[in-house]
């Protein structure tokens, strides 16, 4: 049985196009895998909150030494990297905000990448502990950023997201990103989704 973390993060519900591409591609990977089991973090409508000075703490305190404070600071970020690691397989929506991604989605990964958990550190450097996983990312964006176009450089986004999941030990990273849906090229990106997501749920 494959397990898939889905992961929304636009504030937006019916109206966010990142959403609903991963909506159409989970609908689409459950038919054809009824086995799969889905677990559902909505970060979207429940965000969560930032980490704070006990948090940082706690993160370079091992967890012999933790006070009681100490434990309740990091006991949100224990939860949910435990249902990080129970995942086989993440599918992750976004909108691109200011050329990165939503403050939510940042405080979560802040919460997500912690030493011993998800990365460990040797005298050979860093090394992630997060491995033989694969994770689909679909972003949404209002203006054009794909290759070859005139902001292609000013993307963050995409860099951002393969480099932190790369850090963590995630290395099979696919995008599907749905550019100029701000412009009258909406519908042709959208259905250039669609066919990246009909192929996938084949052969992803
Ligand atoms: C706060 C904010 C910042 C945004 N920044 C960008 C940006 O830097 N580049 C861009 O192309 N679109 C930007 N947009 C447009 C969104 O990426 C676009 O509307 C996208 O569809 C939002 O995702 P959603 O439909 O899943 O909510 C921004 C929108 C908001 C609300």
């Amino acid at each position: 049985m494959v397990r898939i973390l889905q992961i929304d993060t636009s504030p937006r519900h019916d109206r966010s196009h990142s959403r609903m591409l991963a909506r159409e591609f989970m609908e689409k990977w459950s038919d054809l895998h009824p086995e799969t089991k889905i677990i559902h973090r909505d970060l979207g409508l429940n965000p969560v909150p930032y980490i704070d000075a006990t948090w940082v703490k706690a993160k370079f305190t091992p967890p012999e030494q933790y006070t009681p404070e100490l434990a309740s600071a990091i006991e949100l970020s224990d939860d949910l990297i435990d249902e990080f690691l129970a995942a086989d397989r993440y599918v992750l929506s976004t909108p691109m905000y200011n050329f990165s991604i939503p403050a939510v989605l940042k405080s979560y990964i802040d919460h997500i990448v912690r030493p011993r958990r998800t990365f460990a550190v040797g005298s050979g450097g860093f090394q992630g502990l997060v491995t033989d996983k694969k994770m689909l990312i679909f972003t949404a964006r209002g203006s054009d950023f794909s290759p070859g176009s005139a902001f292609a450089s000013l993307d963050f986004q995409e860099p951002f997201l393969r480099t932190v999941f790369n850090f963590i030990g995630i290395t099979d990273i696919q995008f599907i990103n749905a550019n100029a849906l701000n412009s009258d090229r909406r519908d042709k990106s959208l259905a250039e989704a669609r066919t990246a997501i009909q192929d996938l749920t084949f052969c992803w």
